[in-house]
């Protein structure tokens, strides 16, 4: 009832007077929809051949992000809103009815606007990354890049993004800038999230408990104190299983984080760099298979994890009160997710209880 879950229980306690229409899925398996919480979706072009190149064992020789960013900076409005809807299309029709955005392919006032502007179209789960790199025209000023994204980037933003991340590793932005910039974000109204320690271990995980952040994402590599900051406070730790497989990294075995009882996500991390996959089905099966979580800890990451991450109670479950976000698995077990990799096992979407796909 208005696109919300009015009732919940067996088939024989359910009265004729209590639907109208009904949809069968006897034989098959409903899921809440997916709440994809960790997507870098406004930019132009791709790095397909730097991809090819690093599976080959080869340097990539491309610029990385500022490589995306100068061709995001040279695309018209008109291209990165379609390539964003038909990244958007794509994870609906693969499950995800709840999906953040970021910002961080811009990197100049201007260009920072319109990506979230453009990210703000498709969802109120938008997130400024003006901390994703220092762009090229700064290398030799990085200090007044981040005086910018602090000062006029920031006020410029703050009205179009609900979330503030910074890319916290080696390259990319260091503990005190990474404390400076969300600390700057706070102020303004924003809540925080962040990159941490995906490309080396370090302090990005205790910053973002420290700061109160929604979650930390990556976390390719955690230690034992990590987790204990973690699993004193309400911050998620979201695992990427994309970004290990396209960048052929090592992955984190996930199991500390579930014993000590840390809120765990698992999102697709979808950019044109380290992870250019929408599909939360195949980060389940790589989370089961390579770090270790069960399927229903799998799927639970997938769904209420990734809601958690956003702060959000009302999508992830499928409890009375709800929106009626789900999808029906042509499969009879959740079990089949990880089970059959790479196979579409997603027959309908549903948001706000009408079929969507
Ligand atoms: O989340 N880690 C930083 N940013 C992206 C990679 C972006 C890119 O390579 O374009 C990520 O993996
Ligand atoms: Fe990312």
């Amino acid at each position: 009832t208005n696109g919300k879950v009015s009732w919940v229980g067996s088939r024989s306690e359910v009265k004729a007077s209590d639907y109208q229409n009904v949809v069968s899925a006897k034989g098959k398996t409903v899921i809440p929809g997916f709440v994809d919480s960790h997507n870098h979706l406004v930019f132009a072009g791709d790095r397909a051949a730097e991809f090819s190149a690093r599976m080959q064992g080869q340097p990539s020789a491309a610029g990385g992000i500022n490589f995306t960013v100068e061709q995001t900076r040279n695309a018209s409005d008109e291209q990165l809103r379609a390539n964003a809807a038909a990244l958007v299309i794509e994870g609906l029709t693969s499950g995800t009815t709840t999906v953040e955005i970021k910002s961080g392919y811009g990197l100049s006032i201007a260009d920072e606007v319109r990506s979230l502007q453009i990210a703000r179209e498709f969802t109120d789960e938008t997130t400024f990354l003006g901390a994703h790199v220092i762009p090229l025209e700064f290398k030799s000023a990085p200090d007044d890049y981040v005086a910018m994204v602090c000062g006029p980037m920031l006020e410029a933003v703050a009205p179009l993004a609900k979330w503030i991340d910074v890319f916290c590793d080696r390259g990319a932005f260091s503990p005190d800038q990474t404390r400076q910039i969300l600390k700057a974000g706070i102020a303004k109204g924003l809540l925080p999230r962040l990159h941490a320690n995906q490309l080396e271990p370090g302090e990005g995980i205790k910053v973002g408990v420290e700061l109160g952040a929604a979650s930390v994402d990556h976390i390719s590599h955690f230690n034992s104190s990590d987790i204990a900051a973690l699993a004193s406070s309400n911050t998620v730790a979201t695992f990427l299983p994309g970004a290990e497989f396209s960048t052929r990294s090592k992955y984190p075995d996930a199991r500390p984080m579930f014993e000590a009882g840390v809120s765990v996500a698992i999102a697709s991390d979808c950019n044109p760099g380290s992870s250019y996959t929408t599909n939360l089905p195949l980060m389940i099966a790589l989370a089961v298979r390579e770090m270790f979580f069960t399927p229903e800890q799998a799927l639970w990451s997938a769904t209420k994890g990734g809601a958690l991450a956003l702060r959000r109670t009302d999508v992830g479950h499928l409890a009375v009160g709800a929106k009626a976000d789900f999808s029906i698995l042509s499969s009879n077990s959740y079990l089949h997710l990880a089970y059959r990799p790479g196979v579409n096992l997603v027959e309908q979407v549903w948001r706000n209880g009408n079929q969507v796909s």
